[in-house]
């Protein structure tokens, strides 16, 4: 039996979603649960050269034999989450909890104009309204849609039932620990906690069952929208490194810095990692690029990650060689 965390340990966009698709795939979870805030999130996998970016559901779809749920904690655009289960093929095995709070037209006007657009530089999606009118007690329900009623499930009790039957469950987490409601810098933070505890909490499974917090962090740092990013380079330096990045759901180019080992380390113990997974190792080192094997990385890259183990006192299990799903180095 195993309970893992997926969650970011920068500002978000850190590849969590491909992370995810493999462990659904390499341990077999039987379960894959999406806690974290809501559709501001899109996590990318690439299955078979096809690129889905999935902004509802859980990234564990490439797994045929593993149930895709999301947790009560979650927010949901019915719009979005009813095209995912389709583009994705996850009809008969796919549940939502009748009390996931539901996005309304009204939340993503809201969210795009004002001080939500202008000062925090959201994504627009609605999800920080909504979750106000969720504490306000006013929201909407998934057990009041409708066309969600033939998917609603009791998420927690399906994911506990799991892992009494020692099955594998992978739960995933969104955003990024320093975009945090709780442990970001405050206002330029999403709308909720979106550290492993928070994932915990969002789909109903108790601190004491989680085996293991992978801490997913780039192999740099990138951040959308406003607040502070130390070291932040320009766009065309960027560019010229070959991290220029646009946002999965807003199309914003995204910010970015070289790894910050203070933060990492400071994310782990938030946290309470017990791996790393560094994504996005391609890129510093080309020549990498899709390989499995760790004894092929030049000297440089592994110095790099022996640097990371040692700064943050744990072991890089993971290190990402490109966007594909097994695109991947497994030293576990
Ligand atoms: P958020 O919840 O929005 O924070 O998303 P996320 O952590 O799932 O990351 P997202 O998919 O937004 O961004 C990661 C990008 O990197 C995607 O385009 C992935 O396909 C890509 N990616 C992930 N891992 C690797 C890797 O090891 N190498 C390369 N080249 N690309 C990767
Ligand atoms: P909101 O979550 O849309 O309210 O946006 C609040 C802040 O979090 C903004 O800076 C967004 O750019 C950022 N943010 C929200 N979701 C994500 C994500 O999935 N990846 C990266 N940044 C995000
Ligand atoms: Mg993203």
């Amino acid at each position: 039996m195993s309970c893992t965390i997926v969650v970011d340990g920068f500002f978000g966009d850190g590849g969590k979603g491909k992370i995810v698709s493999y462990l659904a795939v390499a341990d077999d979870a039987a379960v894959v649960a999406r806690g974290g805030v809501g559709p501001n999130a899109g996590h990318t996998v690439v299955k078979d050269d096809v690129k889905y970016k999935l902004r509802m559901v859980p990234c564990g779809f490439v797994n045929e034999d593993t149930v895709q749920l999301i947790g009560p904690g979650v927010l949901v655009n019915t719009e979005v989450l009813l095209k995912e289960i389709k583009v994705t093929d996850i009809e008969g095995r796919f549940g939502l909890d009748p009390q996931c709070a539901i996005i309304e037209p009204k939340h993503i006007e809201e969210d795009q104009q004002g001080h939500l657009k202008e000062k925090i530089g959201t994504t627009g999606t609605g999800t920080g309204p909504c979750n106000a009118d969720r504490a306000y007690r006013t929201a909407k329900m998934a057990r009041d849609i409708p066309e969600l009623t033939k998917y609603l499930k009791d998420v927690p009790m399906i994911i506990n039932d799991a892992l009494d039957n020692g099955e594998n469950v992978v739960l995933e987490g969104t955003q990024g620990t320093f975009i945090s409601l709780f442990h970001g810098g405050y206002p330029y933070v999403t709308s909720k906690d979106v550290c492993a505890a928070a994932v915990c909490s969002d789909v109903g499974v108790g601190p004491t069952r989680v085996t293991d917090v992978v801490l997913v962090c780039k192999a740099y740092v990138t951040r959308v929208g406003e607040g502070p990013l130390d070291g932040e380079i320009s766009h065309e330096e960027a560019k010229k490194r070959g991290w220029d990045e646009y946002g999965t759901v807003t199309g914003r180019q995204r910010r970015a810095a070289p790894f910050n080992y203070a933060l990492a380390k400071r994310a782990a113990r938030i946290n309470g990692a017990t791996q790393i997974a560094v994504t996005k190792m391609d890129i510093l080192y080309p020549e990498i690029a899709g390989s499995d094997d760790y004894d092929s990385l030049p000297d440089e890259a592994k110095e790099f990650v022996a640097k990371i183990e040692k700064e943050i006192g744990l072991p890089v299990t993971f290190v990402g060689t490109g966007p594909g799903v097994k695109e991947l180095i497994d030293r576990r």
